[in-house]
């Protein structure tokens, strides 16, 4: 049996499609990684891109809080730079700041170090999707990419930024190409989403993280298209696809008009009411404040029952228990294992 028959009775599965569920499923943006004293042992004196080409490492770092929480679904671990790192461009993750790019994408000549990704150039994503999908049974793996928008933005900043201003004046003061280089960023985004889909994943998500940066219209004319050309390279598939962004209150209903299945939202708009910007026909994903993690048991606890309160709307046709965004790395992972056993049994049928 594939990787995606076995893992289609997943609660985490049929949430995606909006069928019924024995429990809300739950799982966590940044489960794998610093929160766990388990990733910070086999990580050390590895450099986190290394670690990302590691099938072994990666399959352990992956399992770890699968293991340790009980979530229902793993999350591939990588990076959304891996794809750039992997067709060759000069770039690192700086411990505490993020990918940096030595030399940033500004121009038109600058493109063409944007050449397509092969399979062959990311073979350790298949051979480790490969081992996982072996060790993880009927528990599905998702696995991710960064979306265009913001790859772009580091890209061309060079690094984490809090204004995107060059992004901002490429994609106002030189709409060509600004438009060529977020359509080159589709074409590999979707070219790595499809490597891990067709190795085992059993759904992707697309991190458009930043995005939020945007006004609606300005997403839809300038970011929509290529993002919407990702989803559309993974259709035939039939894998539920994930979109989420930090901040996107406003673009709810785009991101969902881009092309998928679940919508992630944030901690700052309720579910019902991101329900009614989404529209029918999409599950919804989140939305815990991360930051709640790090109030006593009871508060997390309540805060955890408002959000299944605002899912329960008939509005809300599928659910995925997640938080607003990644878990951040001084969480205690007691309280999410915690978090995990609380939704699993307040929402068991
Ligand atoms: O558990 C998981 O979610 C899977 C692993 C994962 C990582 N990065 C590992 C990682 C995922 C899904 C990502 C996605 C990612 N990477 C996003 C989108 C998600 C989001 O949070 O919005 C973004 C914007 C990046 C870029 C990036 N990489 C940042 C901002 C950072 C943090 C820099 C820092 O040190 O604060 C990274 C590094 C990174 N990616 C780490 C991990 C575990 C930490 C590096 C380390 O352990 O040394």
């Amino acid at each position: 049996m594939s990787a995606h028959q076995q893992t289609a009775a997943s609660p985490f599965i049929r949430a995606c499609r909006r069928e019924s569920v024995p429990h809300t499923p739950v799982w966590f943006m940044r489960q794998a990684g610093r929160s766990l004293p388990e990733y910070l042992k086999v990580r050390e004196g590895i450099p986190m891109l290394e670690s990302c080409m590691r099938p072994e490492l990666v399959t352990e770092i992956t399992l770890q809080p699968v293991r340790r929480h009980k979530v229902d679904a793993a999350i591939y671990y990588s990076d959304i730079v891996v794809p750039l790192k992997a067709i060759g461009l000069d770039l690192d993750i700086k411990p505490g700041v993020g990918p940096v790019v030595a030399q940033p994408i500004r121009t038109r000549a600058d493109l063409g170090r944007l050449r397509d990704l092969e399979p062959d150039d990311v073979g350790y994503v298949t051979e480790a999707i490969g081992m996982l999908t072996g060790e993880l049974g009927a528990t599905p793996l998702i696995g991710f990419a960064g979306a265009p928008f913001t790859l772009a933005s580091y890209l061309i900043e060079g690094g984490p930024s809090r204004s995107y201003e060059r992004t901002k004046a490429m994609m106002y003061g030189d709409p060509e190409l600004w438009a060529d280089l977020v359509d080159r960023l589709a074409a590999i985004t979707g070219a790595f989403l499809k490597v891990q889909i067709e190795a085992g994943a059993s759904a992707v998500q697309l991190f458009d993280s930043w995005a939020g940066a945007l006004a609606p219209q300005e997403y839809r004319r300038y970011v929509m298209p290529a993002s919407a050309k990702v989803f559309d390279a993974v259709a035939g598939y039939g894998v539920p696809r994930i979109h989420f962004g930090v901040g996107t209150g406003e673009l709810l209903g785009l991101m969902g008009e881009a092309g998928a299945d679940v919508v992630g939202v944030d901690w700052r708009v309720p579910l019902d009411e991101a329900a009614r910007r989404v529209g029918p026909g999409k599950a919804l994903q989140g939305n815990l404040d991360s930051a709640v993690l790090f109030a006593p048991t009871a508060a997390v606890e309540a805060k955890a029952r408002e959000v299944l309160a605002s899912a329960s709307s008939p509005q809300v046709p599928g659910h995925i228990f997640n938080l607003g965004h990644g878990v951040l790395p001084s969480t205690d992972p007691d309280a999410l294992t915690r978090l995990v056993d609380f939704v699993h049994t307040e929402t068991a049928v």
